[in-house]
């Protein structure tokens, strides 16, 4: 018997809930330990971000971040996870080249890296093309539109997208054509939250938004921004709710200092000889 506490999150019962107005919770997660936390904290979604290059793996974007990378630790997320949806996310050039390449490619991360669905950006015509394959081949899509950051080249810098009439208008039909392509959901990534607000309104499937505003169905952050255990630049969307870097960095000199004099390891942390075994090991010094 599952209670609600340990029910497996489906794509119905994620579509239930923008039914019944309630909040979908999403955070990013690229190993077993953190996916683990995650999931035990009852959160709907639990996506592998090709953020994963910026966060764990020190890229400067996420262009080079490939499938093997993104294969490697979303498998190690699908291993902690029991409750949660795991998405994972089409890395750039990963669904580039063809449509069979790509199906295959997303049928990796069902296939070896246990996830439920994969996310893919963008909303161009061939993109869309793209979607309708993958949902025929039985591959739940996430979408994303907005600040989509596999096109950083093109757009020159992470900042909010849809502030004019026209854009706000494209990202609008870019999301409502998503839909037609049978996306499960859409990621909204820094777009003023009125836009955000219409998008909700007028789709049938569930927006989850990260800087796009309270509107949105759901949020996602990424979760080592959510917990201060980034460095650099923190957008104005997110919202720190813990310190960690300044607990590890505590947790470290600690460290640092105990074996530099001398108080760790003590007799707490060592192991012992038997003493009979301890005595004939001396003897025969
Ligand atoms: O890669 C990622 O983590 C993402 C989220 C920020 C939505 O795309």
């Amino acid at each position: 018997m599952s209670d609600e506490k340990t029910q497996k999150i489906t794509i119905p019962s994620l579509q239930a809930k923008k039914e019944k107005k309630e909040k979908i919770v999403a955070l990013t997660a690229y190993d077993f330990p953190t996916a683990k936390i995650v999931d035990e904290c009852d959160l709907d979604i639990i996506l592998v971000g090709d953020s994963l290059g910026m966060v764990v793996l020190g890229y400067d974007n996420t262009i080079p971040v490939t499938m093997d990378e993104m294969i490697h630790h979303t498998k190690a997320v699908s291993r902690a996870t029991r409750k949660a949806l795991v998405v994972g996310d089409m890395p750039y050039f990963s669904f580039h080249l063809s449509v069979e390449e790509s199906i295959y490619n997303a049928s990796r991360f069902l296939k070896e890296a246990g996830t439920e669905a994969v996310k893919v950006e963008g909303a161009s015509r061939k993109r869309l093309e793209l979607i309708k394959a993958m949902v025929e081949a039985e591959i739940p899509v996430m979408g994303h539109v907005g600040l989509t950051p596999q096109s950083i080249h093109h757009l020159g810098q992470f900042s909010v997208r849809g502030k004019d009439v026209d854009e706000a208008k494209k990202i609008i039909t870019d999301a409502l054509n998503l839909e037609k392509a049978g996306i499960f959901s859409l990621i909204l990534e820094c777009v003023p939250l009125e836009v955000a607000r219409i998008i909700t309104e007028r789709l049938k499937v569930p927006t989850i938004g990260i800087g796009a505003g309270p509107w949105c169905d759901g949020q996602i952050l990424v979760f080592h921004d959510l917990v201060g255990f980034s460095n650099g630049f923190l957008p104005k969307f997110v919202k720190k709710y813990a310190e960690l870097n300044e607990i590890i960095s505590q947790a470290v000199k600690g460290y640092r200092n105990d074996v530099e004099r001398g108080n760790f390891p003590d007799d707490s942390h060592s192991y012992h000889l038997k003493s009979e075994v301890s005595k004939k090991l001396l003897s025969n010094k």
